[in-house]
Parts: structure tokens; sequence; C-alpha cells
């Protein structure tokens, strides 16, 4: 029993200690500020790269080619972006250029294996959008091929990093928010944009292109729990972050993940 805010008495109505508030901890959740002088090629001048060339064009990266096999796509995004780049409607051009550090692979995935394989070959870093493979034995390859070139070959699983996770993880990390237990979430994202779009024929989009954020770290049978839970994505990711961040969430090939 306890006194509603009207002052009644009523039957299972908990009463509601004072809830202190404390600033948020100013934590370093941002991306780091350090630029890498690296020289970037960029293969595949769709909807995505859009968003690599603004990310590093604000950040300061140096962009020094754009490859599609539709050049004119090439052309519009270095008119709009870096004006100085080389532009190619064969990739093999630019991994042909020795001053290129790394090759930032945003086309879809039927394509981008072999892409990876000739950056990896050409001895470039490189930067694969997700889904990473199709096709876990090919994927596996090219992780090999990566470490016998001792090259760097990362996946572009950007929602990890985003700000709101990032800080949360890092929460977490701290110590602040003490041990954590269970995690709600609820995350309303509109998949009405890939009407008209070469999406609209992926079977099972959202599972297979939205859902992949989680499935990357191998956890795919928890990724479908997931998916069908009310949550929808949400219930789940911010406890594997939280994991990610106690040092405790380990991939399918058991090694330890670490933000
Ligand atoms: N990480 C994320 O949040 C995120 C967001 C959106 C898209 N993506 C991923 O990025 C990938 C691309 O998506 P998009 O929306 O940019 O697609 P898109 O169709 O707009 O662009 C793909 C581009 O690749 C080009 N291309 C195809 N074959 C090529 C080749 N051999 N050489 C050079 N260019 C070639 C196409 O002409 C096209 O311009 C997809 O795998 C998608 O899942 C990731």
């Amino acid at each position: 029993m306890a006194k509603s805010e009207t002052g009644k008495v009523v039957y299972g109505y908990a009463a509601r200690p004072p809830v202190p508030e404390v600033p948020a901890p100013d934590l370093p959740y941002r991306p780091a500020t350090n630029v890498h002088p690296a020289k970037i090629a960029l293969i595949g001048a769709g909807g995505i790269a859009v968003q690599h060339l603004t990310a590093y064009a604000a950040a300061g990266y140096d962009v020094a080619a754009i490859c599609d096999v539709r050049l004119s796509a090439a052309e519009e995004l270095r008119d709009r972006f870096y004006p100085g780049a080389a532009v190619f409607d064969d990739y093999r051009r630019a991994l042909d250029l020795p001053a290129i550090d790394v090759a930032d692979i945003t086309t879809h995935p039927d394509v981008r294996h072999g892409i990876i394989r000739d950056a990896l070959l050409a001895d470039k870093h490189v930067l694969s959008q997700k889904p990473f493979t199709t096709d876990l034995a090919r994927g596996e390859e090219l992780c090999r091929l990566a470490e016998e070139r001792n090259r760097k070959l990362a996946v572009n699983h950007n929602a990890r990093w985003a700000p709101n996770f990032r800080y949360a993880s890092l929460l977490v990390r701290g110590g602040r928010v003490g041990s954590v237990q269970g995690v709600h979430m609820n995350i309303a994202w509109d998949h009405s944009w890939i009407k008209g779009t070469p999406f609209e024929n992926i079977h099972h989009c959202i599972l297979y292109d939205f859902g992949i954020h989680y499935f990357y770290v191998g956890k795919v049978f928890k990724g479908l729990v997931y998916l069908f839970t009310g949550g929808l994505f949400g219930i789940g990711w911010l406890i594997d972050i939280a994991r990610i961040a106690v040092g405790s969430f380990r991939d399918s090939w058991g090694y330890p993940l670490v933000v």
C-alpha cells in the first residue's frame, strides 16, 4: 500500500523514492580525430558511397580514386566531393596505383568478393561494406589472404560505433551502471526507402541487409531470436555491446571482441 500522487491510498501502488539525477559523464565516445594520411580508393559509387565520402571529406581523409562500372556515377561523386580524384570504370586501374593504401569497397556482395581479393593481392588494406560475404568458405579465404598479406580487412559495421551505442558501451565498461542484467530497446527504422531500389529484390531484405549488423559476429541464431522478439533488433544488441565492453563477448572463432 502506498499513497498515490493525489494522496489516495492505493493497493499495489509502490512508494516512489526520489530519483537522483546526475549529469551525463563526459566520455570519449566520438570518433577519433587523428586522421591517418592513407590514400583511399572508393570502389562502387552508389548510395552508401555518398555517406562514406561525406564522412571522409568532413574528417579530412584523402580519397584519391573513385571507381564504378558506371563511370558517370564515379564522376558525379568526384565532382561533388574530391575534384582531384582519379575516376575509373575498372577498379583494377585504381589498385594498380602504388600510392593507394586502402580500398573502400561499397559494391553489393555479389561482386565484392572478387574485388576484395584483387585489392588484397594488390597489397591494399580493405574496408568492405556489409554483408561481408554470402559464402562462409569464401569469406574465410579472404580473411586468410589478408593475414598472409599482412593487410587489414575490416567490415563496415558502423552501427556498433554509432555515438549512442558507443557511449553506452563506455558507461558499462567504466562500471558506471553496475552489472547489466537486462536491456530493453526498440529501434523504429523506416525501410520503405528500398522501394524501387535493388534492395527491394533481396529476399528477406531486412534480415539479410539490416540484421546483418548483428550477424557479423557469427551469432546467427541469436540474431534470429532478436529479430522475432518485440524488441526488433534491439533486445540483446545493447547486451552484446555490454558484453563486448566487459570483454566477455567472443565471436564464432573464439576471439574476444573489444571496443
Ligand atoms: N553499413 C551500412 O549501414 C550500409 C548502409 C547502406 C548500404 N550498405 C551496403 O553497401 C552495399 C552497397 O549498397 P548501395 O546502397 O550503395 O548500393 P548501390 O546499388 O546504390 O551501389 C552499388 C554501386 O556499385 C557499383 N558497382 C557494381 N559492380 C561494380 C564493379 N565491379 N566495380 C565498381 N563498381 C561496381 C554499381 O554500379 C553501383 O553504383 C550493399 O552491400 C549494402 O548492404 C551498408
